[in-house]
């Protein structure tokens, strides 16, 4: 009955299927500063586990929903950091990025309302839109006139877009976008995953580089990136905790994180706030190989080709993974290069040198 389907997706080399690659050069990973592989960030997680599972009886998972038995005065707690940490009034957490996203958009809004987001906005921000009832539209990817002619024909309109797009690494002109939010009364909801932890002051992000938070009606912050370790945030006002906490599916009918994972995230907000050497050292590769930022797209079309390329690096001892079509357009297939602070100049430049060799054979 599927064999059809799976068959297709041979023929246009995009089958997809779940590898293993160790002892390779990491540039691929999200782990942008290393944090989920130091030792010291585990020790330290395995330290606070141990001092909060005096406190709760040896509880692992959180038994249900949070809104059932799943809630503990540590989510709270932390939520209370996070949200003061970053500038906004209240903080809701969320089992990974993709839930929040599918959730914010799925769930709050109706008919009278209208979505527009940017054509590049991660996969969960697409599913959110699709599930929701508002009315839904999109503009050409970081196009200022695109989005205003949206903004005029519509009304009640909240934009969608990322500050550091996943699959490009470009930045959204957040300032202007703003903008463009104040004058047309719209909201403005900011997917924030590729950036905090890299960008901003203390990884605050782009958000807080730019001075944004009382212009961002949501903000979305996804923890298995440059945090190291998993879980998501929104952020925003009480209200729009209020309506997530009543209206989120994804969180209402879902078992909440497990409780040492919230000690992971604790301590990776401890950490990750004084890694400036770290920002700087992937903030001076991005420089010196002028990439747009801490994620650099090399395009190959076609999935074969790119599929090619990857496992030819592979040989040469660096992981740099191929991102194919459909996740990208047909065409656009590409390599997707990360910078880590563990990664040495030397490292990229044999990248480059071997796509260089690779595109001349
Ligand atoms: C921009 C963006 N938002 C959200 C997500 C989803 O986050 P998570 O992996 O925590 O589900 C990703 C993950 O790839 C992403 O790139």
């Amino acid at each position: 009955m599927f064999i059809d389907a799976i068959k297709k997706l041979i023929k246009a080399g995009s089958l997809r299927s779940l590898k293993q690659r160790e002892k390779l050069i990491d540039l691929s990973s999200n782990d942008y500063l290393g944090l989920s592989q130091d030792l010291s960030f585990q020790q330290a997680i395995i330290a606070r586990w141990e001092q909060w599972s005096k406190i709760v009886s040896k509880r692992v998972g959180s038994t249900g929903s949070r809104l059932l038995t799943g809630n503990h005065v540590f989510f709270e707690e932390i939520e209370e950091e996070i949200s003061r940490f970053h500038g906004f009034p209240a903080a809701t957490l969320f089992n990974c990025g993709y839930m929040a996203n599918l959730a914010l958009l799925s769930s709050l809004f109706t008919e009278k309302d209208t979505l527009i987001a940017d054509l590049e906005v991660h996969a969960s921000l697409h599913d959110g839109m699709k599930l929701s009832k508002a009315r839904k539209f999109y503009f050409r990817h970081n196009d200022l006139d695109h989005l205003e002619r949206r903004m005029k024909n519509n009304s009640r309109c909240f934009v969608v877009v990322e500050s550091i797009y996943s699959m490009s690494g470009q930045r959204a002109p957040l300032t202007e976008i703003a903008k463009l939010c104040e004058r047309y009364a719209a909201n403005l909801i900011v997917d924030e995953a590729h950036a905090i932890g890299v960008i901003g002051p203390q990884g605050k992000g782009l958000i807080a580089q730019d001075n944004l938070q009382e212009c961002v009606f949501a903000c979305i912050s996804a923890f298995g990136k440059a945090l190291g370790v998993h879980g998501a945030v929104v952020l925003g006002q009480k209200l729009l905790k209020k309506m997530l906490l009543n209206f989120a599916r994804p969180l209402i009918y879902t078992t909440a994180l497990p409780l040492p994972l919230l000690a992971a995230i604790a301590c990776s907000y401890e950490r990750f706030p004084s890694m400036e050497s770290e920002r700087s050292r992937i903030f001076n590769l991005c420089t010196k190989f002028q990439f747009p930022s801490h994620i650099h797209p090399i395009l190959i079309s076609g999935n074969s080709q790119a599929k090619l390329l990857s496992h030819f690096l592979a040989h040469q001892g660096l992981d740099v993974r191929p991102i194919l079509s459909p996740t990208v357009p047909k065409g656009e297939e590409r390599l997707r290069i990360t910078m880590h602070s563990f990664n040495e100049s030397h490292h990229v430049q044999c990248c480059l040198e071997n796509i260089n060799k690779w595109n001349e054979l």
